[in-house]
């Protein structure tokens, strides 16, 4: 299969210098690329700002803004099999950004700010017939499945991968995944946390099982 992965945060500019984004390390989404890749499927990443190095020899495409990450995406998924977008993209941008200058540090100033679009709903939108769609979700753990599931349904997703705010910046995830029929898939030892790592594997595994095509265990049948 050919998986497409966003990682990182997005910035959006208030000036030149300053930004409005999201805590996100890019980690998980750095992390499933590079199982991916073990696992023997074509991957391309979309990578933001973040200091998390990409997996070596991984297709790597960088972002800063949600308008970058958009063009991005609009172009790369017809290629795609299935999307995994563990990007935090930011929720409200600047409405006009202050372009070549510096906003010098004076009195009390307001932001106009904009909802910035939402990517995943998007894509759901133009390519949701011939591309898997796997979102995630970071929420307070009370509400964390409920909330999750209704993401699914609000952005037209396939499966979503519903984690507690915990794990922002954490080097574990306790993460499961929620699919669009209803079923929910845990890792094995779950609530304990797993590295990144080694959930990324589990989730790559599950998706590729869930989503892939089936393979006749029997091989080709014979057509003559
Ligand atoms: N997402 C997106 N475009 C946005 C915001 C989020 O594509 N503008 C994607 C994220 O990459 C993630 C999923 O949507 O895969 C859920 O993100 P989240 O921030 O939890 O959801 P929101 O749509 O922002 O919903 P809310 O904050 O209202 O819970």
């Amino acid at each position: 299969m050919h998986f497409l992965i966003t990682a990182g945060p997005t910035h959006e500019p208030i000036d030149e210098v300053r930004y409005i984004g999201n805590r996100s390390s890019g980690r998980m989404g750095v992390a499933i690329a590079a199982a991916a890749q073990r696992a023997g499927h074509g991957v391309t990443l979309l990578l933001g700002p973040a200091t998390v190095a990409p997996p070596p020899q991984c297709q790597t495409i960088r972002f800063r803004t949600a308008e970058e990450l958009r063009t991005l995406l609009l172009r790369t998924a017809p290629e795609a099999d299935l999307l995994v977008m563990a990007a935090a993209v930011a929720d409200y941008r600047p409405k006009a950004m202050l372009a070549g200058r510096k906003i010098p540090r004076g009195e009390a100033m307001s932001l106009e700010l904009e909802p910035v679009p939402d990517l995943l709903a998007e894509v759901a939108t133009t390519f949701g017939a011939a591309l898997t769609l796997v979102g995630f979700a970071l929420e307070e753990p009370a509400a964390l499945e409920e909330r999750a599931r209704a993401k699914v349904d609000r952005k037209g997703l396939d499966a979503i991968v519903a984690n507690p705010l915990a794990t922002m910046d954490a080097e574990g995830i306790e993460g499961a995944v929620i699919l669009r029929d209803g079923r929910t898939l845990r890792p094995p030892g779950w609530p304990k946390p797993l590295p990144k790592e080694e959930f990324a594997t589990w989730l790559v595994g599950t998706l590729t099982a869930t989503f892939g095509p089936t393979i006749d265990a029997a091989g080709p049948k014979d057509l003559g």
